[in-house]
């Protein structure tokens, strides 16, 4: 769905990524890990078309992403969550999930297709529900990341760039983010490139695994093989 061949990526003299590729399949999960500085954020942030590459190929879907505006590749499907969430300050839970809800989709039977995603963040997430109609600067870093996540997934993109979705969370809701992350892959069928430093909670979901340090991929495997090895582990992941 998204390959990605030869990038790079320079922030005036520092060079961020040095010939990244990737393949991300149009389905499943795929964990992107490494060190502080690794070029993680850089990585989606190239892909979400908000920063230039200086050489490489983008492309989702067969067709080049490279000179695409941002708010292009959305259309095309892609969403993302940055780091820190992607909230608007100054709506409340319930705005900012609506600016970003599509307009209603009709099933094949004519009728509107099952409950509002909105609800369904609700549902997913009580904590959010409780604070509907406060401002997203007056939650708490954890509610705010919630509603970030919640408004990936009311945008019914076929492609998820989160940014360490888990951030700041206390450890029960780092697991409820990453079962949702997996449930809403497995009954949508998406596609999400998830950038974690929580390692291991990251690969309990993911399908495949790459390693980022220094710029560079120092693996790209299963998910299941890089939990395993406890030599890259100890060598890039501080364990
Ligand atoms: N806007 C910028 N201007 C200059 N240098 C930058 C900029 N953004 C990132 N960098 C540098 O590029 C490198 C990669 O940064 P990036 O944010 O992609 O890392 P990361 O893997 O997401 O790290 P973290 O785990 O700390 O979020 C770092 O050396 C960083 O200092
Ligand atoms: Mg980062």
């Amino acid at each position: 769905m998204l390959e990605v061949e030869d990038l790079r990526v320079t922030y005036g003299g520092v060079t961020a990524l040095d010939g990244i590729k990737l393949s991300v399949p149009d389905k499943g999960i795929t964990a992107v890990l490494g060190p502080n500085g690794a070029g993680k954020s850089t990585l989606l942030k190239t892909i979400a078309g908000l920063v230039k590459p200086d050489a490489g190929r983008i492309s989702f879907r067969g067709a080049s992403l490279l000179g695409v505006a941002p708010e292009a590749i959305v259309r095309r499907g892609i969403s993302m969550v940055p780091e820190g969430g992607g909230v608007i300050r100054e709506l409340t839970v319930d705005e900012n999930l609506r600016v970003v809800q599509p307009k209603k989709r009709q099933g094949p039977d004519g009728k509107s297709a099952g409950k509002s995603g909105i609800d369904e963040v609700m549902e997913l997430f009580p904590p959010l529900a409780a604070r509907r109609h406060n401002a997203a600067h007056s939650l708490s870093g954890g509610e705010r990341q919630m509603l970030a996540v919640g408004r990936a997934l009311v945008s019914r993109a076929d492609l998820l760039l989160l940014d360490e979705p888990s951030l700041g969370l206390a450890p029960k809701f780092v697991t409820l983010i990453m079962q949702t992350v997996r449930k809403l892959c497995v009954e949508r069928n998406i596609s999400v490139l998830l950038v974690e430093q929580n390692a291991r909670s990251a690969l309990s979901i993911a399908d495949q695994a790459m390693l980022l340090s220094a710029g560079r991929t120092i693996a790209a495997r299963a998910a299941g093989d890089l939990a395993k090895n406890e030599e890259l582990w100890h060598a890039y992941l501080g364990y």
